[in-house]
């Protein structure tokens, strides 16, 4: 959600820029801008809505200059994505602005400031929260103090999440950057450089060395260094953290989509996540995070995964995972959900948030709320150094690599092996047996392969797409283990072809979605060899008795589906509770073909952004 990139060095400012906002557009992409100090003291200003190409055109016509700038892309919070909308937002006239700020998050009293500044004599020229801190910042910059000085106190009267990058032709040649609840680092790059980001593919072109930004933290980037100060506590010292990926990894490597690049990772994916962790001798699962605390998982008596989107689809196959190998109690709750109500949190609880950004604001809120009630936490978390991760007790990352494409694909197949090993983990200091979980290991080194034969059918589904790409609606049914992949996959045709589609456990089906079916709505089934399997072929039935389009996903040649469903999709076989990771694939790609055959804009679709950092 909205992206932050700010550079301050010897070259000119402005490619830099506009390279780290390209790598940021996943976040946000309604509108962007730049703030460049020309010469160290006049201050230039380029927005444009739409995407950054527009932003660009705008860009190489104006030729802005400068060595110092602050630039942004963004997702619509407080107001639609026009141009007086768009980041940065200044303080002076339009002719002469001397401070610009760049903002991810929402300013909850940004009413109450706006009146008050209105009252001082500030003009507003757009509808957002933002513009409120840089005329906050105006009002009480005390003379002869520096810029963050007056940040500083502008923060002091701010409410709300905020992640933001200032620049000001009255103290040029410096960046103060400053966040609460939204993400922000500091890239430390060579020769005189220093970078800021809201996440490392901002500045991964430059440097792998960053700082991330504690809440209430702010910072000073000059050419020559940074330093780092708390709103509370004055100077502090933030360690520097190396990123373990670089530009080449968040590049297409020829692939026409991030989409399609990275549903092809997933073997590669899918090894990363295991790689050391896996027993299988003990037919157990090392997990080093949980290892190196000392909080003893033996107490623990019931767990409560908590995530959104996609990751919450995860979520429900750990449930079933944790409840049949380790017979744990397992609730999955939606973030947003959990974080206003009033749970239930006895002793033995351990909070479990999965996400795959690791600062999706609503998982982040529920955890904080857990934690404030003394809960221990545990994260499933991809992006390393993200805040979630931070914040969590404990936790194991997927090591997916960044995840670019809007729709999330295999950080889901991660998350999955993720919560299976530690399944494994849990189940082998209670209920599973050593040979139980030695074919739970075994299983899981196989799995890779069996992706790479999945994503053979590529061609095969891309035929498929073509037959059902003008459909208007889509009915996805799944049972035991297949209900979460019914879910994610009606989710993922909905976020990239904008085409309606419900995922439903098949069996409820009967009770409300059947009296959608007709010859015009196409069903995909779930209907690998597992123990529902005899079940599903009775949905099957009752779908063709009423002309409903089939379209199978299945783990054999399934006999018993002949002459029932239009089309088979056939994954090869593995554990019930491992199958999720191979059913789903042919889902994504389903989702994608279909997407691309439309014409939408797969890594990007309306409406959307990668990380909510907002509630
Ligand atoms: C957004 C993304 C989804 C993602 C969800 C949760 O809605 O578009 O793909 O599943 O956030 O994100 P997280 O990073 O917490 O997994």
């Amino acid at each position: 959600m909205c992206g932050i990139v700010g550079y301050v060095g010897t070259e000119e400012a402005s490619p830099i820029l506009l390279q780290g906002l390209k790598r940021l557009e996943y976040r946000g992409y309604d509108s962007a801008g730049v703030a460049l100090l020309n010469g160290g003291r006049r201050l230039h200003v380029v927005k444009r809505p739409g995407k950054i190409a527009a932003l660009e055109e705008a860009v190489e016509a104006e030729m802005p200059t400068g060595t110092c700038g602050i630039a942004h892309t963004r997702w619509a919070t407080h107001g639609p994505p026009t141009q007086a909308n768009a980041h940065p937002h200044i303080s002076g006239s339009a002719e002469t602005p001397d401070i610009a700020l760049v903002h991810n998050g929402i300013i909850e009293n940004a009413d109450l400031l706006r009146t008050r500044l209105q009252e001082k004599g500030y003009t507003f020229e757009s509808e957002t929260d933002t513009e409120t801190v840089v005329h906050l910042i105006d009002f009480l910059w005390k003379d002869g103090d520096p810029l963050e000085a007056a940040v500083a106190e502008a923060l002091t009267h701010v409410e709300g999440a905020y992640g933001i990058a200032v620049i000001s032709s009255r103290d040029p040649q410096k960046i103060v950057v400053a966040r609460h609840g939204s993400p922000l680092l500091i890239g430390i790059g060579k020769d005189g450089k220093m970078l800021a980001g809201s996440d490392a593919a901002a500045v991964i072109a430059h440097t792998r060395d960053v700082v991330y930004l504690n809440d209430g933290d702010y910072a000073v980037l000059t050419a020559d260094g940074y330093r780092t100060y708390h709103l509370e506590d004055g100077e502090v010292d933030r360690s520097v953290h190396q990123v373990t990926w670089d530009a080449g990894t968040i590049e297409k490597s020829g692939y026409p989509h991030y989409m399609l690049k990275e549903i092809f990772e997933q073997p590669s994916s899918l090894r990363d996540v295991m790689r050391g962790r896996l027993l299988e001798e003990e037919g157990d699962a090392r997990l080093g995070g949980i290892a190196a605390n000392a909080f003893d998982l033996g107490r623990v008596r019931r767990v409560i995964i908590t995530a959104c989107g996609t990751s919450w689809h995860a979520g429900l196959v750990g449930e079933y995972l944790l409840e049949e190998y380790a017979r744990l109690p397992v609730d999955v709750e939606y973030a947003s959900e959990f974080r206003y109500r009033n749970p239930v949190l006895e002793e033995g609880t351990l909070l479990l948030a999965i996400s795959q950004s690791g600062e999706t604001a609503d998982t982040l809120a529920a955890l904080k709320e857990a934690k404030h009630r003394g809960v221990t936490t545990m994260g499933i978390v991809n992006t390393v150094g993200s805040t979630i991760a931070r914040t969590t007790d404990f936790g194991c990352y997927l090591h997916a690599g960044p995840e670019i494409g809007v729709a999330s694909t295999k950080a889901f197949t991660s998350q999955i092996v993720a919560l299976a090993l530690f399944t494994l983990h849990m189940g082998r200091r209670s209920h599973t047996s050593v040979l139980r979980g030695r074919e739970m290991v075994q299983a899981l080194q196989k799995l890779p392969e069996q992706v790479e034969e999945v994503l053979k059918l590529n061609d095969e589904i891309k035929e498929l797409a073509a037959e059902y790409a003008d459909a208007q609606n889509f009915l996805y049914l799944g049972r035991g283990f297949q209900f979460p992949v019914a879910l994610e996959g009606a989710l993922k045709l909905k976020e990239v072809s904008y085409i309606h589609a419900e995922g439903y456990p098949a069996a409820e089906m009967k009770h409300g979605p059947i009296a959608l079916i007709d010859e015009d709505m196409p069903v995909v089934f779930l209907a690998p060899r597992d123990p529902v399997f005899g079940k599903v072929v009775s949905n099957i039935e009752e779908v063709k008795a009423r002309g409903g389009r089939i379209i199978a996903v299945v783990s054999d040649d399934a006999p018993e589906l002949q002459g029932k469903v239009d089309h088979l999709i056939q994954v090869p076989q593995t554990l019930p509770a491992l199958l999720p990771v191979l059913t789903t694939i042919p889902l994504q790609l389903l989702a994608y073909h279909v997407a691309v055959l439309r014409g939408c804009d797969v890594d990007q679709p309306r409406n959307l952004a990668k990380s909510v950092t907002v509630e």
